[in-house]
């Protein structure tokens, strides 16, 4: 017999994300990547021999505070000169050697198609003693392929059953089915950073999900800045779009939910809300971004669709699969912005009744041509009170529209222990039992009395109270059942 294998000496890994789902997605797989060559994770970056940060640019807060955090860790470096230091994602992409020229003590930027690299990354900055980067091409610096071949697809297996973190808890996992974006709204610096949007195959996307299921995961969500545009040409005339990838997807035996975000509004055909209609581990859950009610902004946005567009697409989702729950994302203060226009998307606000929206202010990013064309003339005290007032209007109707859930039964995935309860589980009472949360197939957070054991099961839960953003209630046992009638009707 060989000896086995010595043990990989162990490297520290300490990791920072901000940004969106994609970039929590990423830097999982980074994590994973490295964990298989012998890091291990550590939550302390004083302990840390490699520290990286997942960046994001989408508003200049985002990389304010990523350029504020390398700041800081520019002293820890001054004393211990071996620690490795990287930027990673859209930032290491859009800000590119601007980095190394602010931080100087970086020793990786890898953009977001790079990402299958950090390690070879990290190794050559020690080995050559100069910073490395590494990013992909620019939109336009060459033909579409050759753009396109420089963001290679960074989805691997995720390893053998070797179980990683990934994400919230054991039994959610992101997917990814589509890469970049190509629409182009002229405030958004995605597109550029992220470069031209790619379907994965759907073969790769199945399997992945079937690995991840065997492991445990109940959840899945698929991702894609416009996931709802996805399509996979097979190259044989076939085409699959994200309505198939669903029915695919839920052929699996031991998944419990299905989810996938962000929608596009031009793009939400009804064979895809059909399958969310008639699929039932398909969530009832739509997260589809308006950013304006006003036709002027949308139409400077260049979102592609016109209000009565959205109202429209509104009317048809409602009609095609009820009780779903549609959340949107607004920018308040957009170029050109009047009180009159901003009033519209308080109004739009008010008639969609959305689950929740995200309201943004609007924040200029260079090269993108809201900001080489239009003036951000929207003064920031005029941003915040907008900010404020739609996330009000907003407000009221969560509250309203959780109402008539008091009283009913809901089908809740159990998710763990309440932030409240905590992980480790010293404050549980007698027989393990804490708070736990969850969700209802229509994304309402749903907090009950249980216990950890339920994690990663459906229960059936009855609503006692509610606020703007939770659903308050109790398992429902046989003993405890509410009579049955419309009320009692899972949601
Ligand atoms: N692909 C998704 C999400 C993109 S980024 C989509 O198309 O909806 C997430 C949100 O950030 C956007 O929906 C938009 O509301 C907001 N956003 C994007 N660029 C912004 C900017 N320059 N300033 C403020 N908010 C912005
Ligand atoms: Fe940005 Fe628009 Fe693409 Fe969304 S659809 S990522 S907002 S360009
Ligand atoms: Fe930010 Fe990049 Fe996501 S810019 S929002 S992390 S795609």
């Amino acid at each position: 017999m060989s000896d086995p294998a010595p043990p990989l000496p162990s490297k520290k890994l300490y990791i920072e994300t901000v940004g969106c789902q994609m970039n929590v997605l990423d830097s999982e797989l980074v994590v994973s990547q490295l964990r298989s060559e012998g890091y291990e994770l550590t939550d302390d970056p004083g302990q840390a021999d490699t520290i990286l940060y997942n960046t994001c640019s989408v508003r200049q807060h985002a990389e304010d505070k990523i350029y504020s955090a390398l700041g800081r860790i520019k002293h820890l470096k001054r004393g211990r000169p071996d620690v490795s230091i990287g930027v990673l994602g859209c930032m290491a992409q859009k800000d590119q050697k601007q980095i190394l020229h602010r931080a100087p003590h970086v020793d990786v930027v890898a953009g977001p198609g790079q990402l299958g690299r950090v390690s070879e990354l990290l190794e050559a900055a020690k080995r050559e003693g100069r910073p490395q980067l590494a990013v992909s091409l620019a939109r336009n610096a060459g033909k579409t392929l050759e753009v396109l071949d420089s963001f290679p697809t960074f989805d691997p297996d995720r390893g053998p059953a070797e179980p990683t973190p990934r994400g919230a808890t054991p039994f959610q996992a992101f997917v990814r089915i589509q890469m970049g974006c190509d629409k182009f709204c002229t405030y958004c610096i995605v597109p550029s950073v992220r470069g031209p949007e790619q379907g994965r195959p759907p073969g790769l996307i199945v399997e992945e999900a079937r690995r991840l299921v065997g492991q445990g995961v109940r959840e899945i969500t698929l991702l894609g800045q416009t996931v709802n545009s996805y399509k996979y040409n097979h190259g044989d005339g076939r085409t699959s779009r994200l309505s198939d990838l669903l029915a695919a997807l839920h052929d699996l035996d031991g998944l419990l939910r299905l989810k996938f975000v962000t929608n596009f509004p031009l793009d939400m055909t009804d064979d895809l809300l059909q399958a969310v209609r008639d699929l039932p581990k398909a969530s009832r859950y739509l997260h589809v971004p308006a950013q304006s009610g006003c036709d002027a902004v949308l139409k400077r946005m260049k979102r592609l669709y016109t209000v009565d567009q959205y109202d429209e697409m509104m009317a048809r989702i409602r009609e095609t699969v009820p009780g779903v729950a549609v959340s949107s994302d607004f920018i308040v203060g957009f170029c050109g912005e009047t009180e009159e226009s901003f009033g519209k998307s308080v109004e739009l606000v008010r008639r969609s009744r959305f689950k929740n929206s995200f309201i943004f202010k609007y924040s200029p990013r260079a090269g993108t041509k809201a900001d080489d064309r239009f003036d951000d003339d929207v003064p920031e005290e005029v941003k915040r009170r907008r900010n404020g007032l739609l996330l009000a209007e907003q407000t009221a109707i969560c509250r309203e529209d959780n109402l008539p859930f008091v009283g009913r039964a809901v089908e809740v995935l159990v998710e763990g222990p309440s932030k409240a309860a905590g992980r480790q589980g010293e404050s549980d009472g007698p027989g393990g039992v804490t708070q736990m949360t969850g969700r209802t197939t229509c994304d309402r957070i749903v907090v009950f009395t249980g216990n950890r054991r339920q994690a990663g099961h459906l229960l059936p839960v009855v609503v006692e109270d509610v606020s703007a953003v939770t659903l308050f209630g109790r398992v429902l046992t046989t003993e405890s059942a509410p009579s049955p009638g419309p009320e009692a009707a899972l949601s």
